[in-house]
């Protein structure tokens, strides 16, 4: 399986240099691990798959406090997350310049991980199915790359422990992979306790881990139970 370690906003550099040695004694049981850091703390990870959480929309040049998807490219990175609910929430991203970092990053080398997730609104309504359907036309209609992951992130199962039946997952990883032969990951709420029931979602590639990830004992645990 994949695993994705998205470590958002967190770790001091002391805490990052435990953490990269820590690491280096993780058992991945033979998963494919992608660790994504906080961009600066990229170049403290030798020898292993790692990720950014964000590029910039645009490519080098003029545009302060952003870190282009080839400076992440260049400081190691391999694959970026792209569209995490999180940049829409708090930094108010819109579609349309998720999609320029989708090009920006796809144009530097680095495997996008798309997110896409439907609100608790849109679950309650059963407007699950269109709402991922739309956000992934919005980005992939008319495109075929050679590697993507896409993460199916419900907005309302991120970091709140609500996390929806396998049976709906399994839906709209099939109406996914109808339309897209990429690998599908799963994020929200995965913890090292409901990744046994979890694991048994049929179709599933692998998972985007956010709070645990941060936490190297429990985050063992989980591999040793896939
Ligand atoms: P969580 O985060 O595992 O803490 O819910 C997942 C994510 O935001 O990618």
């Amino acid at each position: 399986m994949i695993l994705a370690l998205n470590h958002k906003s967190h770790f001091t550099k002391e805490e990052i240099l435990k953490y990269v040695e820590d690491y280096k004694k993780f058992d991945s049981k033979g998963h494919t691990m992608i660790v994504c850091p906080s961009s600066c703390y990229l170049p403290y990870f030798e020898d292993i798959v790692l990720g950014c959480q964000d590029v910039s929309s645009y490519p080098f040049g003029s545009y302060t406090g952003s870190v282009s998807a080839e400076a992440m490219y260049s400081l190691g990175a391999r694959f970026s997350i792209i569209h995490h609910s999180e940049r829409e929430k708090c930094f108010k991203e819109s579609l349309s310049e998720s999609k320029k970092k989708l090009e920006q990053a796809i144009k530097a080398g680095l495997i996008p991980i798309l997110c896409v997730g439907d609100t608790k609104e849109e679950h309650d309504q059963g407007k699950t199915l269109e709402s991922i359907k739309e956000q992934l036309s919005f980005f992939l209609e008319g495109q075929s790359y050679d590697s993507l992951l896409i993460a199916y992130e419900p907005i309302y199962a991120i970091g709140t422990g609500d996390v929806p039946e396998n049976k709906e997952i399994e839906k709209v990883l099939s109406m996914i992979k109808e339309h897209y032969s990429y690998p599908v990951l799963y994020g929200g709420s995965v913890n090292e306790e409901n990744v046994l029931l979890l694991k048994q979602i049929k179709g599933l590639d692998g998972f985007l881990l956010g709070g645990i990830s941060l936490d190297l004992k429990a985050l063992q645990t989980l591999c040793d139970r896939l």
